[in-house]
């Protein structure tokens, strides 16, 4: 059986006291580990207290995007070698947020994941389709598209270094979730797109749901047979329920 793994996407929220409670207490309840993995992508400024805070605990870390170039003028950015000088161990990339209010295409994405693995880091590829595209029946169509970009770019080879989210953007931060049956067959289309190209490394690939997880939901979401977990936003804000969360992966 795969592992699963619960990432918690902070998005832009965050303090520096805020996120010592909040790491504080993951570090207690999550100690040295359980029977999946748990992780944190935090804003930029606030890696460094991440890293002070986490070290030498059963949690990893990451990032919430990062450049798609290594080094050169470019004000403002963020290289994946300054995300693994702080210990990184993820970096999401494509996030639908990140595509549709940062003009972030499908070749960008794709450089930027190219990126991210050359810089050692395990890049969360975020796909996902708009409530317009469902409706409109492209779902396959538009997640396809996405996929192959990054297939194209980083080869089989670069994707075995992943990890993939899918998250409907419908169901983030809308309180709509995607029922397990919805998610599961987006998840197995993606797992079979890859089969195509490499049945093994599908069948070993973490393909996490992403979209309105809470508590409530998680067990069910995690219950079915191609996914490996989530890639929380909301509910990664509080510790009790990023707990609960985490718990249900591990069951
Ligand atoms: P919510 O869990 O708040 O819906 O956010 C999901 C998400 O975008 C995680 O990356």
């Amino acid at each position: 059986m795969r592992r699963k793994l619960v990432a918690g996407n902070w998005k832009m929220h965050g303090g520096l006291a805020r996120n010592r409670a909040l790491l504080d207490s993951l570090v207690q309840a999550v100690g040295t580990g359980g029977s999946a993995d748990c992780a944190v992508c935090v804003p930029f400024p606030y890696l460094a207290q991440t890293q002070e805070l986490l070290k030498g605990t059963a949690l990893t870390w990451g990032a919430q995007t990062l450049s798609e170039h290594a080094q050169g003028a470019y004000t403002g950015e963020v290289s994946a070698a300054m995300l693994a000088d702080f210990g990184c161990r993820y970096v999401l990339v494509g996030h639908s947020e990140r595509r549709s209010l940062y003009g972030e295409g499908n070749e960008t994405v794709a450089a930027k994941f190219v990126a991210a693995v050359q810089g050692g880091l395990t890049p969360v590829l975020c796909l996902g389709e708009t409530l317009e595209q469902r409706e409109g029946e492209i779902t396959e169509k538009v997640i396809a598209a996405q996929l192959d970009a990054v297939v194209q770019a980083a080869g089989m080879n670069g994707l075995a270094k992943a990890v993939i989210a899918y998250e409907p953007v419908w169901a983030i931060g809308t309180g709509r979730t995607a029922t397990p049956q919805q998610a599961q067959d987006v998840h197995a289309f993606i797992r079979a797109r890859l089969a195509e190209s490499d049945v093994a490394l599908a069948q070993r690939l973490q393909i996490l749901y992403g979209g309105s997880v809470k508590p409530q939901n998680a067990v069910e979401l995690f219950g079915m047979a191609d996914i490996d977990g989530g890639l929380i936003g909301g509910a990664a804000l509080v510790a009790e329920d990023f707990l609960a969360i985490c718990a249900a992966a591990a069951k």
